[in-house]
């Protein structure tokens, strides 16, 4: 037995199909020693997980009566055994009776689950038949290390591992496109056993944070970063402390950044913790989309993509998908914040816009001191935009707006043309625009992705044409610090980061999300603390 009892009484299923008890977060080991997992199990214990699933195949030396009476017994959580073939993405490679000897041992040793592959889980179950404890439970998973196949064929692959005997169903497939997953939602909500649904790889990582929101039994979290056993895993620190992963259930409203890539992302750190201090059933997430028509067509549900913040590359294609767009985005041409309405309808918000101006024009106060409340610094400013994307456009219809000269300088140069015709400002190549500087004390903004993590040492403008500017505002906020700012603080210009404008914008969608007024501080705490 293991050490901490541990009460299945609370893991049925309720009379609808859908488990009634919370998911269940387990936390493999992956340790190469016993010593090295007797160590992995306590961190597991202390960082929260409810079970710890050994994987046998990891240990470079293995000797079934000793140490699995040792693992099983010293564990602080109960325990998932699992001895994993090469096969089935595990790294065991030896003969078969002799792995499913050590899972059987386990089972007497008393492990309070295995895992066993689909394909030999029949002979598995009839070898246990009557033997089995009462507390022990046998999970037939199936791994797909190629796609997700249609709902149609998962559900009859859940039926035949039902009909192994299997008392809990383990699918993981993989994930091509995000919107995969939403046939492994279908069908773990739908399964009449208790299934682990998972789809694997980076497009897969939302399947496993709303493993609770669609009654799955378990979701996976790594001990830590580097110890992940199967591609796309969070933490397990990450499910519980940045996605708030014990809040999530059936009704909780999903929110999220839609990009590619998005993974930098630090505004579910903000929503989450924001949704959370004001006690809001819903969970903001990381959406790693290529195609963003086909995100919103699969994720049509009301508390499904409830509210989605967009960022490269798609605030222009997610346009096409609106039913509604603001007078001032339409007219940019780019959204960032999305909102789904009580009809199912997305209307659509350009808060880059306020988020950057503002905070450029309070930039430019603490340099000249105030000016009138109803003048912008702004007016009249020569302000050099680089890039002409949707981040581009924002700053030059804001700066447009509030009186500044615009010049657009971008690498396609048609881009700026049309763009600086637009506001009715001068289009420059990004060579030009280095050798630019008709007037002193200009304003600077870079929304080009130049100088973003992992090319830091790049930047868009040479250091020599720096000093003809006041200001520098930069849209990038990995790293906070560019070069670009570097350099242009070092020329003795005011700089304004690009946190400032996530900020700043991130206020407005909160607002637009939730109708209440945006927690600025601790947006700002958070933002310090995990700069
Ligand atoms: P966003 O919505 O953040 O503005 P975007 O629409 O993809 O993102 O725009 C990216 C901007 O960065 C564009 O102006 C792009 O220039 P092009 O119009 O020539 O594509 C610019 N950009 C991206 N990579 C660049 C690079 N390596 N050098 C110069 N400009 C670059």
């Amino acid at each position: 037995m293991a050490s901490i009892p541990f009460t299945f009484s609370d893991l049925q299923t309720s009379s609808s199909g859908l488990r009634s008890s919370p998911t269940l977060l387990c936390t493999p080991l992956m340790g190469s020693t016993v010593d090295q997992m007797l160590i992995d199990m306590r961190k597991a214990k202390e960082i929260g997980a409810d079970i710890i699933e050994i994987r046998l195949d990891c240990l470079r030396e293995f000797n079934p009566q000793q140490d699995l009476g040792v693992l099983i017994k010293q564990s602080p959580l109960p325990t998932v055994v699992t001895y994993r073939p090469i096969r089935e993405g595990g790294q065991y490679e030896g003969d078969e009776n002799r792995r499913q000897d050590a899972l059987r041992l386990a089972m007497q040793l008393g492990a309070n689950y295995v895992d066993v592959e689909f394909e030999v889980a029949q002979d598995f179950n009839s070898s246990i038949q009557g033997k089995k404890p009462d507390n022990f439970k046998v999970i037939v998973s199936s791994h797909n290390f190629h796609n997700t196949p249609s709902a149609e064929a998962i559900g009859n692959l859940v039926a035949r591992i039902q009909g192994t005997g299997a008392d809990i169903a383990k699918i993981a497939t993989t994930a091509l496109d995000i919107t995969d997953c939403a046939r492994i939602f279908q069908i773990t909500v739908h399964s009449e056993i208790p299934t682990i649904g998972i789809v694997m790889g980076e497009r897969g990582l939302i399947s496993r944070i709303l493993s609770p929101k669609f009654g799955g039994y378990l979701t996976y979290g790594a001990i830590e970063a580097g110890a992940i056993s199967a591609p796309g895993q969070p933490t397990a620190k990450d499910l519980l402390e940045l996605y708030n992963f014990r809040l999530i259930r059936p009704d909780t409203k999903v929110y999220g950044i839609i990009g590619k890539p998005v993974g930098h992302s630090k505004s579910p750190l903000l929503f989450n913790a924001a949704f959370k201090s004001v006690g809001l059933n819903a969970v903001y997430l990381h959406f790693l989309v290529d195609d963003v028509e086909k995100f919103f067509n699969t994720y049509s549900a009301v508390d499904f993509a409830s509210g989605c913040s967009c960022t490269i590359p798609h605030k222009e294609a997610a346009l096409k998908c609106m039913d509604e767009i603001d007078p001032i985005a339409k007219k940019i041409g780019a959204i960032n914040n999305i909102v789904r309405r009580p009809d199912g309808s997305l209307t659509a918000f350009n808060t880059d816009y306020i988020g950057a101006i503002t905070a450029i024009e309070d930039g430019l106060r603490e340099l000249n001191g105030a000016t009138p409340a109803t003048l912008s610094p702004l007016a009249g400013k020569l302000f050099v935009v680089l890039g002409a994307g949707g981040a581009g456009k924002s700053l030059a219809y804001g700066a447009a707006q509030k009186g500044a000269r615009v010049v657009v300088a971008n690498r396609t140069f048609a881009r700026a043309k049309e763009l600086a015709e637009k506001v009715g400002g001068k289009a420059l190549t990004l060579e030009e625009v280095q050798e630019f500087h008709p007037e002193e004390g200009m304003v600077l903004a870079n929304t080009t992705s130049v100088g973003m993590k992992p090319k830091i040492n790049e930047t868009p403008l040479a250091k020599h044409a720096l000093k003809h500017y006041c200001l520098v505002f930069d849209a990038i906020y990995t790293p906070k610090d560019t070069r670009l700012l570097k350099e242009a603080r070092e020329t003795g210009a005011v700089i304004v980061y690009g946190t400032e404008m996530l900020i700043r914008q991130g206020f407005e969608q909160y607002k637009n999300f939730t109708g209440l007024p945006a927690p600025e501080e601790l947006f700002r705490q958070l933002m310090e603390k995990h700069a």
